[in-house]
C-alpha cells in the first residue's frame, strides 16, 4: 500500500484529500500544525511514497503586511518539499492569483504569469521551485462545507438578515474541494510527472452570480426566502491586496489526459448546500 504524504491536511482542500486518498486505499499520513510546523526550515517529512502540498499561507490580504510569513510557506515550503522529493511524485497546489487578470479567456497553464499582491508573487515563487520536479496544479475559487469561504461567509450574512453585496466585476471559476481532490487523486494515479496543469469549475462566474446562485439553491433546499444579493464594483470594496478581476482557469488540458470533468457549478453548489450543518 502507498505511503501518501498530505502537507496541510487539516485545510479546506486538504482535508477532502486526506478523506479521499484513505478512501482509495492509500496510508495517509497528514501531520497537524502542532506535531509539524511547516514555517520550519528544517523539515524532516519521514518516509513517503508520494505528497501532495495543500498547505499555504492563504489568507490574501494579510499576506500584504507578513510577506515574510507567506513566502517562507508559500515558497519556502515548496523548495524543500522539491529537495525531499528525490525522483518521487510530488503534487503541489497553486492558485489563480499568479495571473493578472487582464486576459479576455480563461488562462491555459501556459499563459504568461504576473501575479499582483503578495499573496500570488510568494505561490508563483513555490511553483518555481518545484519546476522540473513536481506536479503543480492550480485551481480557483475553492470552496467546501467544513471551513471559511467564500459561500460560508455570505450565507452566514444573509441568514442572519443583514444585507449582502457582493463585487460583480471580478471573474472566476468556483470549485468544489470534494472535486479537486478527486481530480488531484486521479492525476497522481497516472503519475504525469513535473508540469503544469489547471484544475478548476466548468464555468466562468463573477462572485455576485456566484452568491446569486448559493442564495436561490438555499432557498430552494431549505425553504428560506434569501434575497439576491446587491452587485457593487470592486471600488465600492477595497482591499488590502489587488485582486486579478478575471481569473478563470482553462482545465481543458486535463480532461484531454482521460481525468473526469469537474461537474457543473449548479451541482457542485447544490452538493454544497446539501451537506452544510
Ligand atoms: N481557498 C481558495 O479559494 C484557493 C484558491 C486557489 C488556490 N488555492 C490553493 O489551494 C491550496 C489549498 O488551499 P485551502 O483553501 O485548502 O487552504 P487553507 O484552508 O487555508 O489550509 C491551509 C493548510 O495549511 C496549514 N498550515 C498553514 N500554516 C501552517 C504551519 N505553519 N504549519 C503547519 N500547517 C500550516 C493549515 O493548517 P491549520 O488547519 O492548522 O490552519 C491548513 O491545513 C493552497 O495551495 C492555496 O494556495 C486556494
Amino acid at each position: 500500500m502507498e505511503n501518501l504524504l498530505v502537507l496541510g491536511g487539516t485545510g479546506l482542500l486538504g482535508r477532502w484529500v486526506v478523506r479521499l486518498a484513505t478512501e482509495r486505499g492509500f496510508v495517509v499520513r497528514a501531520s497537524g500544525r502542532e506535531e509539524l510546523d511547516l514555517l520550519r526550515s528544517d523539515l524532516e517529512f519521514g518516509a513517503f511514497d508520494a505528497a501532495i502540498n495543500c498547505a499555504a499561507y492563504t489568507a490574501v490580504d494579510r499576506a500584504e503586511s507578513e510577506p515574510e510569513v507567506a513566502f517562507r510557506l508559500n515558497a519556502g515550503l515548496p523548495a524543500q518539499l522539491a529537495w525531499a522529493a528525490a525522483g518521487r511524485p510530488v503534487l503541489h497546489v497553486s492558485t489563480d492569483y499568479v495571473f493578472n487578470g487582464e486576459s479576455t479567456r480563461p488562462y491555459q497553464p501556459s499563459d504568461p504569469v504576473d501575479p499582483l499582491g503578495v499573496y500570488g508573487r510568494t505561490k508563483r515563487d513555490g511553483e518555481l521551485c518545484l519546476e522540473g520536479v513536481g506536479t503543480i496544479v492550480r485551481t480557483s475559487w475553492l470552496f467546501g462545507p467544513e471551513r471559511p469561504c467564500f459561500p460560508r461567509a455570505v450565507l452566514q450574512r444573509a441568514l442572519s438578515g443583514q444585507a449582502v453585496r457582493v463585487v460583480d466585476d471580478q471573474w472566476g471559476t468556483p470549485t468544489h474541494v470534494a472535486d479537486l481532490a478527486r481530480v488531484l487523486l486521479d492525476l497522481l494515479a497516472i503519475s504525469p510527472g513535473p508540469g503544469t496543469f489547471h484544475a478548476a469549475g466548468p464555468e466562468v462566474v463573477s462572485w455576485h452570480q456566484f452568491a446569486t446562485q448559493l442564495f436561490r439553491e438555499h432557498n430552494l433546499q431549505r425553504g428560506t426566502a434569501l434575497p439576491d444579493p446587491e452587485p457593487i464594483p470592486t471600488s465600492a470594496w477595497p482591499t488590502p491586496a489587488p485582486r486579478p478581476a478575471f481569473s478563470a482557469l482553462d482545465s481543458s488540458d486535463l480532461w484531454g489526459m482521460g481525468i473526469e470533468a469537474i461537474p457543473p457549478l449548479a451541482e457542485q453548489i447544490s452538493r454544497y448546500i446539501r451537506a452544510l450543518d
